[in-house]
C-alpha cells in the first residue's frame, strides 16, 4: 500500500486528500496517516494542508522498493525488486534469487556494493548514496550464444535514458561502456547459466555513476559522473525507470527479429568506436583497424589496413582518443 500511496502522491502536482486515499486503497485514515509517517521519516519532505490534503514537495534519493516501484512505468521490467542498502553485488543476489526461482523481470539494487564485480574479473566500485548498481534477471527463450546480444541491448537502453534525461547525448563504447564526454559513466556485466542449447537465466548487471561529485584519483582519466558531466543531479530512481522502461521496448523487438537488427542503425550511432581507429586485442594477436559499426548480432565490424572487413565477436577493443589510449 505505501507504493500505491507513493506512487499516487508522486503523479499528482496538486494536493490529494486523505478521504480519496482511503476510498481508493480501502484504507482506513490511520493506516494512512502511518504511511504518510513512515515516508516522512524516509525523507519525503509531505506538505499537508487541512481540507485540501497531502502533497509531496521533495523526494529522497534514495533506493527503496517502494521508491522504484512509484516510479516505474513498465509491464515486467522491475515487477519484483529486491533492494538492499548494502549487497557484496547485485549480480550474486540475482543470481542466488534466480536459482531459488525468481521470476523473469526481478531487479536487484543496492545502494552500496563492497565487492561490486566488472568484467575479466575487475572490480567494480558503487559509492553509497550516489551510484546505481542494479541487476535484472531474464528468462530468455534464445540460445545461449544469442545472450551477448542483450548486453547491446542494455547500453542502449542506457544510452537513450541517459541521454533523453540529460539532455546530453551519450556514446557507447562497444560492446558495453556508456561514456559521457568520452569517460564512462556506466558498466555491464552480464552473466548467464545455461545448458549447451538452453538458457536458465540471464543476469544484466548495470553500474551507474551518477551523482558524484569526484571519481578515484587514479580513474580520472578515464571514468566520470552524470553530475561531474552536467552539473546537474538527477533523481536515481527516476533514471532506473526510464531505463527499464526503454530496455522492455528494445528487448521485445529484440525477441520478435531473434536479433539486433531493428536497432543496429540507432546502436552505431551512439557508437564511439565508429570511423575511429582501434585496436582489437584478440586472442589469436593485437591488430588495429577502424571500427564500421555493428553487426546484427552484435559483433564489431573492423577494416583492418590490409582492406579487409573482420568481425569481432568479444574481446577487448581500445578506441583512439579514449582511455588514454593515443
Ligand atoms: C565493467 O565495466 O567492467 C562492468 C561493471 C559492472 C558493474 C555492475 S554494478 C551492478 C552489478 N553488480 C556487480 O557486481 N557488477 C555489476
Amino acid at each position: 500500500m505505501k507504493t500505491e500511496i507513493l506512487k499516487l502522491l508522486q503523479s499528482s502536482t496538486e494536493s490529494v486528500s486523505g478521504q480519496e486515499i482511503c476510498n481508493r486503497f480501502s484504507v482506513s485514515r490511520t493506516a494512512v496517516w502511518k504511511v504518510i509517517n513512515q515516508l516522512k521519516e524516509e525523507g519525503y519532505c509531505i506538505e499537508a494542508v487541512q481540507n485540501k490534503g497531502y502533497r509531496i514537495i521533495s523526494a529522497p534519493d534514495i533506493l527503496t522498493e517502494a521508491e522504484i516501484a512509484s516510479r516505474l512505468k513498465t509491464d515486467w521490467a522491475g515487477s519484483t525488486l529486491s533492494c538492499k542498502e548494502e549487497t557484496d553485488s547485485t549480480n550474486t543476489d540475482c543470481k542466488k534469487l534466480a536459482e531459488q526461482g525468481a521470476l523473469h523481470g526481478l531487479l536487484c539494487t543496492a545502494d552500496t556494493q563492497i565487492a561490486g564485480r566488472g568484467r575479466r574479473g575487475r572490480t567494480w566500485e558503487s559509492p553509497k548514496g550516489t551510484s546505481i548498481s542494479m541487476t535484472l534477471l531474464l528468462r530468455p527463450e534464445i540460445k545461449p550464444d544469442q545472450a551477448p546480444q542483450l548486453t547491446l541491448v542494455m547500453a542502449l537502453a542506457i544510452a537513450r535514458a541517459v541521454s533523453r534525461l540529460c539532455s546530453e547525448t551519450c556514446s557507447i563504447k562497444w560492446p558495453n561502456d556508456i561514456l559521457l564526454n568520452n569517460k564512462k559513466i556506466c558498466g555491464i556485466l552480464t552473466e548467464m547459466s545455461a545448458e549447451m542449447d538452453y538458457v536458465h537465466y540471464v543476469v544484466i548487471g548495470c553500474g551507474i555513476n551518477v551523482n558524484q561529485d569526484f571519481v578515484p584519483m587514479e580513474l580520472e582519466q578515464i571514468a566520470t559522473s552524470i553530475k561531474m558531466e552536467t552539473g546537474t543531479r538527477n533523481q536515481r530512481s527516476e533514471l532506473i525507470a526510464e531505463i527499464l522502461q526503454d530496455f522492455e521496448q528494445l528487448y521485445q523487438q529484440f525477441l520478435s527479429s531473434g536479433d539486433l537488427s531493428s536497432f543496429v542503425e540507432e546502436y552505431d550511432n551512439y557508437l564511439v568506436n565508429r570511423g575511429r581507429v582501434v585496436r582489437v586485442l584478440d586472442p589469436k594477436g593485437e591488430f588495429e583497424g577502424e571500427a564500421l559499426g555493428i553487426s546484427p548480432n552484435g559483433e564489431l565490424f573492423v577494416k583492418t589496413a590490409a582492406g579487409e572487413t573482420v568481425k569481432v565477436y568479444a574481446g577487448e577493443v581500445s578506441v583512439r582518443g579514449i582511455y588514454g589510449y593515443v
